[in-house]
């Protein structure tokens, strides 16, 4: 039997994503031509924008289709960027963003932008005050809404209003909070000159059961924003080249899926989640949750396990059918000690015994259970190994 906890990562493809996926491949034409098959292919397309529309809060034209949450938050911060860089060039990056994020603003850093880190609390928050503060002049900001690694939930609505008080155009990553999180892009902005306060958000579907390779940057209608890639004039021009009817089909019918289900699921989620680290803790007294341990996404528990190697333990829940994640990046198959753990005042020795287990749509009693059966055993082993590698 195989156990998947790593939902974070990607989770399964859900049945009515796939179909709407695969009825839209089935129509001829491309979305920009104007003869009959295309306007077919262009009409599921827009009526699948109006659907995604709705379900992020904002206006369909405002909705740029892309192929996932990096595609996303490149465009956004190299537009951005772009677009201020004769104004400004501080960015306001807090620590502990997705690598995405942190690789996409070194970029932007080697052709001259000047990083201004925000430090994160012990529990993986970014603190609107700290925020704030290192706000006055930028060129532009961004910020998660949750954190992908210790699943810590940042005050969106109090970060978009600082962006807003000190007129600085903000990006968020909705990716990991995408589904588990109320994220209505409207209700999130704060009224803001033209151009500032909350312009852009990047999600990606395969979060929540649609297919990998298509996601979404709401842009205002207001946001400065220079296209990263040139082509077509598709999309504002802002991600010019063909669009993807069925992605855009699917994203739809998934978004609505996981709204329709969104109460009953997190709520359940979280009963799941509270069991899994309740019987971790039981089975491994040493093991401590990390982040928020209330306001946190619903099905992760991220969990530090003293003096493991938290590799060592990946490969052992592995060999018991348990798929789990470090949470971290990897260097050439090596799994980097994690930087959220840091920021958030661990050690690097901590940063390395750290697992992220997630729960989503298909997890059931019987996943905590595998946990649950394996985890004693593998701490001690891994444990071990740490002691036996030091000897
Ligand atoms: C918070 C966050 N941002 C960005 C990304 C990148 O998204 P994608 O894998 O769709 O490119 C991820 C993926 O794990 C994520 O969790």
């Amino acid at each position: 039997m195989r156990f998947y906890l790593d939902h974070a990562a990607t989770t399964p493809l859900r049945p009515e994503a796939r179909e709407a996926w695969l009825t839209a491949a089935e129509v001829v034409g491309n979305a920009a031509s104007t003869h009959g098959a295309g306007q077919d292919a262009r009409r599921l397309l827009e009526d699948a924008r109006e659907t995604i529309a709705e379900a992020l809060g904002c206006d369909p034209i405002e909705v740029v289709l892309t192929s996932g949450g990096t595609e996303s938050i490149n465009t956004a911060l190299h537009g951005m960027w772009t677009s201020r860089a004769a104004d400004a060039d501080a960015v306001v990056l807090p620590d502990g963003e997705h690598h995405a994020t942190m690789d996409t603003v070194m970029a932007l850093a080697a052709a001259g932008a000047l990083v201004r880190p925000v430090a994160l609390t012990a529990l993986g928050r970014i603190e609107p005050a700290a925020f704030a503060d290192a706000l006055p002049g930028a060129a532009l900001a961004t910020a998660l809404v949750a954190n992908n690694e210790v699943g810590t939930l940042n005050d969106a609505r109090a970060l978009s209003a600082a962006a807003a008080a000190a007129g600085v155009p903000l990006h968020l990553d909705a990716v990991a909070a995408l589904g588990h999180v109320p994220l209505s892009f409207r209700e999130l902005r704060s009224v803001a000159a033209a151009g500032t306060g909350l312009v852009a958000m990047s999600i990606a579907g395969h979060k929540i059961g649609a297919p990998v390779g298509v996601g979404a940057l709401v842009v205002a209608r207001t946001a400065r924003m220079a296209p990263l890639l040139h082509g077509g004039a598709q999309q504002r021009g802002l991600r010019p080249g063909t669009q993807d009817v069925p992605g855009a089909a699917a994203l739809a019918a998934a978004l609505m899926a996981a709204r329709s289900e969104f109460d009953v699921e997190n709520a359940r989620l979280t009963g799941l989640r509270d069991r899994l680290v309740d019987g971790i803790r039981t089975a491994v007294p040493a093991a401590r949750l990390l982040g928020d341990p209330v306001d946190r996404l619903p099905g992760n528990a991220h969990i530090l396990f003293p003096g493991a190697v938290g590799e060592s333990l990946l490969f052992l829940l592995d060999v018991a059918g348990v798929a789990a994640s470090t949470g971290s990046a990897c260097q050439a198959g090596v799994a980097e000690p994690s930087h959220v753990v840091m920021a958030m005042g661990g050690s690097e020795r901590d940063a390395r015994s750290v697992l992220r287990f997630t729960l989503g749509r298909t997890s059931t009693d019987a996943d905590v259970d595998a946990v649950l059966g394996a985890i004693a055993d593998a701490y001690a082993r891994a444990s071990g190994a740490r002691s036996a590698g030091r000897s």
